[in-house]
């Protein structure tokens, strides 16, 4: 048993509060881990504005890296010590999708729940009552106690921030790029909205080899961001006429027109657009995540004439244990320039703030940083 300090929401929709809560020893299969670093994604902001509704009190966020600090009865204690990068979707390894190699639609993941396997948490608050982990890692602490399969070692040399980063935004951009769709080399790729996700898409294209990069955003800084990572051509997007980004892109694909298109905000809207962009053949990829319960909508006749393609890619298609690693070995060979999506570290005490300001979308990735 120790004390944490932890970004708590007593529901989705209220704001973060600091608290210290008690953390239990872990159990079998459980991992204690002392955390350093945990970028805030759009997916908090999703919770933290209520669009997601999630149980509560919960410790806030689902991208950090940290150092092993203990592991439960049964595991391999040689890992203790070492770094590693958390995954938000802690797979079963028993269900049909995980026996399949598919463990990013696993069914039994204790991440659905936000608890640990056996479906009890391992935080507390001083009156004793209990305090869920979101995904079953809540990032934004000092430590937390998660399932062994979340927890996957970093080789040396490897950033905190670097790690944390690969544990949501890069496998979810690179991955889609990477593995969903299976972009081959010398593509025509544009990528619809440049935070996290969608800069980690243009460094998948750029690491597929993409031949031309469009990248899109409403933002200037963001578009600038992209084109120091790769991207060969820019749509400066304005949300009150779609039907120019539409052509934006198109003019800047050149003939042909994209080969894939990235979407990378979870708008209905922008999920249009990206269907729009596809030439016949032409392939979507439908990164980003909507609020519940949005429809987004396309020409159907054009779409099926022109044989045109919509893939979901959640979270990359990432087997964390395997793609991890790769991701940290292709920064440390300079690759992937992970560390160029950092635009801010802060301390916990400020995560109010930084939502604030991934709220306004001029935010990059923005680091919580916790003392060793
Ligand atoms: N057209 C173009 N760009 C837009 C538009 C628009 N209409 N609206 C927003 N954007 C841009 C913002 O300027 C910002 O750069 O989209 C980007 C979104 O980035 P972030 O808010 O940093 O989101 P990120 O963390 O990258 O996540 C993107 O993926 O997993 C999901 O839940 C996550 O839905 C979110 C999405
Ligand atoms: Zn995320």
């Amino acid at each position: 048993m120790r004390e944490i300090r932890a970004a708590v929401i007593e529901r989705a929709g209220m704001p973060v509060s600091i608290e210290t809560l008690s953390l239990a020893d872990p159990g079998p299969g459980e991992v204690l881990v002392r955390m350093t670093s945990a970028g805030v994604c759009h997916s908090d902001l999703h919770v933290r504005d209520g669009h997601w509704v999630r149980p509560g009190p919960i410790v806030m966020g689902h991208e950090g890296a940290g150092v092993i600090e203990a592991v439960g009865p049964g595991l391999d204690p040689s890992v203790v010590g070492r770094p590693a990068a958390l995954s938000w979707y802690a797979p079963c390894l028993r269900c049909r999708e995980c026996q399949r190699g598919r463990q990013w639609l696993c069914s039994g993941s204790p991440s659905l729940r936000h608890a640990q396997a056996d479906g009890t948490t391992r935080l507390a608050r001083p009156d004793g009552s209990p305090v869920l982990a979101y995904l079953s890692i809540g990032t934004m602490a000092s430590a937390q106690v998660v399932p062994a399969t979340a927890v996957v070692p970093m080789p040396d040399g490897v950033p905190p921030e670097v790690a944390a980063l690969i544990g949501c935004c890069v496998s979810t951009g690179v991955g889609a790029v990477v593995k969903t769709a299976d972009v081959p080399a010398g593509s025509t790729v544009a990528v619809l909205g440049l935070g996290g996700v969608g800069l980690s898409c243009v460094m998948g294209a750029v690491l597929a080899g993409a031949a031309r990069i469009i990248a899109v955003d409403v933002s200037r800084t963001k578009i600038d961001l992209a084109g120091g990572l790769g991207a060969t051509h820019w749509v400066q997007a304005d949300p009150s006429n779609p039907a120019a980004t539409v052509e934006g892109i198109r003019n800047a694909a050149g003939p042909g027109g994209p080969d894939f298109v990235f979407e990378a905000i979870g708008l209905p809207a922008t999920i249009s657009q990206a269907i729009a962009s596809l030439p016949p053949g032409g392939t979507a990829v439908l990164v980003g995540l909507t609020r519940f319960g949005q429809d987004a909508t396309f020409e159907a006749f054009p779409f099926v004439d022109g044989g045109r393609r919509i893939l979901g890619s959640n979270y990359g298609s990432a087997v964390a244990a395997i793609d991890f690693p790769r991701y940290a070995e292709a920064y440390l060979a300079g690759r992937l320039p992970i560390d160029r999506l950092i635009d801010r570290r802060l301390p916990l005490d400020d995560l109010e703030d930084a939502f604030d300001r991934l709220r306004s979308g001029h935010a990059a990735r923005q680091m919580v940083m916790f003392q060793g």
